[in-house]
């Protein structure tokens, strides 16, 4: 039966998210801020946690109520009926977004939906749910819009970046939902060669290999909370992993990943190797503008540093450098830049096709996609 379902994302990957979703077969789409609902089924629950590479959370709306005073509030919580979803013995954490005036604490409605909830339990089984803030089986969050409190329950558990494949981390590590979102806005679609020019820990170039290969993201994750809800369907779960598993293909181009510093280039064919064969992906040690491609065709993307290590002085020289080598190096080349710095950013002199605002790690970046010809 379908349901509304929500996928929610870091601000500014929101049309991204869009695509993957519709692709995923989620009807009756609706764009929020960082966040889109739709309709689905469980079947599509369990494929948007496994597929989905720009999602942060999948989320359900269970209940919707007005809540002006504190009675109302416990009152719904406590005549909900939660064994639906869930029975006494899994450990619950409950947090509060939103905004409201009618109550003075986030804490205090969490506290007051907690005694609602294991109240309820108490009563009709003579036993409650234990607390747990980390690692709780269930998460439970109220979302306030004024008046209104919508209930959802976290299908997901921890946040969907969380691969398992990325167990070494460089200095600055992308968020991997954020290098995902790069690497497709880019229009890199696993038909040509994909260089990642500054890999780091090889978040984007990870990422990208996994699109090339239509290979679900988070197929090597184990933990997600639908895993503990009443209705959880193992052979469907099990039937989805093994069909999202058929469908992968093989990558016949050529992925490339390029650092100067040789600890990043082991860290990141360590964290590659998860997910790719050894030789799979071409890890060079060397300057990002050594590297001369053979052909007239491809995507890059380029993560350099911000200002985090280098002086300034040395950024804008590295900056007019990446300018020189796009245009030289990589003619035929669709090529995304991401950095925070916009005064750095005006040193790559092209007008780019994609131009985005967008967060990664808090850090308000902008993202540019520019045709070389
Ligand atoms: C912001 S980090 C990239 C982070 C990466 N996306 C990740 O997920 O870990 C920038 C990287 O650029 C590399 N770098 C800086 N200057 C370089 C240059 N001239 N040539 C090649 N790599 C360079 C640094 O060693 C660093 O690993």
């Amino acid at each position: 039966m379908d349901r509304e379902i929500v996928a929610t994302c870091f601000p500014g990957f929101e049309d991204v998210l869009e695509n993957e979703i519709v692709a995923l077969g989620g009807k009756n789409l609706s764009k929020r801020k960082s966040a889109i609902s739709f309709m689905g089924d469980k079947e599509i629950i369990y494929r948007a946690n496994l597929s989905l590479r720009t999602a942060l959370r999948v989320i359900i709306p269970i209940l919707r109520f007005s809540a002006k005073r504190d009675k109302e509030l416990y009152d719904k919580l406590f005549y909900f009926k939660w064994e639906k979803y869930f029975t006494k013995d899994r450990s619950i954490f409950i947090d509060v977004t939103g905004t409201t005036t009618n109550f003075n604490h986030t804490n205090y409605i969490a506290m007051r939906a907690k005694d609602a909830i294991v109240d309820y339990y108490r009563k009709k089984f003579g036993e409650r749910p234990s607390v747990e803030k980390d690692n709780p089986d269930i998460k439970i969050t109220l979302h306030f819009k004024n008046d209104i409190c919508t209930v959802y329950l976290n299908t997901s558990g921890d946040s969907l970046h969380k691969r398992g494949y990325r167990s070494l981390r460089g200095e600055a590590p992308i968020n991997e939902t954020v290098a995902a979102a790069l690497v497709l806005m880019s229009g890199f679609d696993g038909e040509s060669d994909f260089i990642d020019l500054m890999c780091g820990s090889g978040t984007i170039v990870t990422e990208a290999w996994l699109i090339a290969n239509s290979i679900a993201p988070n197929l090597l994750r184990d933990d997600f909370s639908f895993k503990n809800f009443k209705d959880f369907d193992e052979n469907l779960f099990e039937s989805i992993k093994k069909d999202l598993k058929s469908k992968e293909r093989e990558f016949n181009h050529k992925m490339i990943a390029i650092d100067n510093d040789p600890k990043m280039i082991e860290i990141a064919q360590k964290n590659s190797q998860k997910v790719a064969n050894s030789d799979s992906i071409k890890f060079i040690i060397g300057e990002f503008d050594s590297y001369k491609p053979d052909n007239e065709k491809g995507f890059a993307v380029i993560n350099p540093p911000y200002g985090e290590r280098l002086k300034p002085e040395g950024l804008i020289d590295l900056y007019k450098r990446i300018d020189f080598h796009m245009k030289r190096g990589l003619k035929g080349y669709s090529i995304g830049v991401i950095t925070s710095n916009e005064e750095l950013s005006k040193e790559i002199r092209m007008k780019p096709f994609v131009k985005k605002t967008l967060f990664n790690g808090g850090i308000e970046c902008s993202y540019k996609v520019y045709k070389i010809y």
